[in-house]
């Protein structure tokens, strides 16, 4: 059954009434919140992540303050915003690479498993789209044997069973960038961010995208995507904006 709206709570100061104006840097922060069914939800309700009053500043630069969410395990979680309002540093703040400046994450027991699929994916390039996708799981302890499989399914998911032996080098961006995303969910983290996951790719690609980070929430992955693809926002359970202008 469809929900019947995105709970809307505004946060900080601002708007985009009438018509468009130059950007002005502040913060607004519009939450959408509702469950998908589709989604899975599989271990709702056990909040993995409690994120209250964050701020980040760089500089005499506020890129967002007073943020205050929660992730639970297989909810899919959408952060959109203009390019430079600060998805990718809240993703990195999530992950432990970046400080915030204000407030503070509270994770259920440890920081636990986070995979993180960056914008731009660092992969081995002269090693196979298999191999770079093998490491995770491998790394992990499991036997080769496993990780090969798990590894090849995730590549056919994607569309790129037939790139599994090609080195990354040879591949296009939009090939690299899905072996990136099958990295960071082949061994089903407890959490995964991902940075743009969608960004350049066609729309079959899009949708096997999709439909593989569906399938990690289904399975209890919370998934925080940092997008401008209108499209995998709205079919994300929550959606966090991140706004430029202030009045
Ligand atoms: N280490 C840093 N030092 C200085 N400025 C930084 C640093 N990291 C990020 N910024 C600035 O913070 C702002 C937000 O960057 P961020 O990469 O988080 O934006 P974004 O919303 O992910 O943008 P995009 O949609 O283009 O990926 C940018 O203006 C960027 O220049
Ligand atoms: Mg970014």
């Amino acid at each position: 059954m469809r929900p019947s709206g995105p709970r809307q709570a505004t946060l900080g100061c601002g708007g985009h009434q009438g018509k468009p104006r130059r950007p002005r840097r502040g913060v607004r922060i519009i939450e959408h919140r509702r469950k998908t069914p589709g989604w899975g939800n599989r271990g709702a309700d056990q909040v993995l992540l409690t994120v209250e009053g964050l701020g980040k500043s760089i500089g005499s630069r506020s890129l967002f303050m007073n943020l205050t969410f929660t992730v639970e395990a297989g909810q899919s979680l959408a952060i959109v915003g203009p390019s430079g309002s600060g998805k990718s540093t809240l993703l990195s703040i999530i992950a432990g690479f970046t400080d915030p400046s204000s407030g503070e994450l509270r994770f259920d027991g440890s920081r636990g498993h986070i995979e993180w699929a960056p914008q731009a994916s660092p992969l081995l390039s002269r090693r196979t789209a298999l191999d770079n996708v093998m490491l995770p799981t491998l790394i992990r302890g499991a036997d080769p044997g496993a990780a090969r499989m798990h590894a090849s399914k995730t590549l056919d998911d994607l569309g790129l069973g037939a790139f599994a032996h090609t080195p990354v080098y040879r591949l296009s961006g939009g090939e690299r960038q899905r072996v990136g995303v099958a990295r960071a969910v082949v061994s089903r983290p407890r959490m995964l961010l991902a940075d743009e996951p969608t960004a350049s790719l066609d729309p079959y690609s899009r949708t096997a995208v999709i439909q593989t980070l569906r399938r990690c929430t289904q399975e209890g992955t919370a998934v925080i995507i940092a997008t401008h693809d209108p499209i995998v926002a709205e079919q994300c359970d929550t959606r966090l904006d991140l706004q430029l202008d202030m009045p």
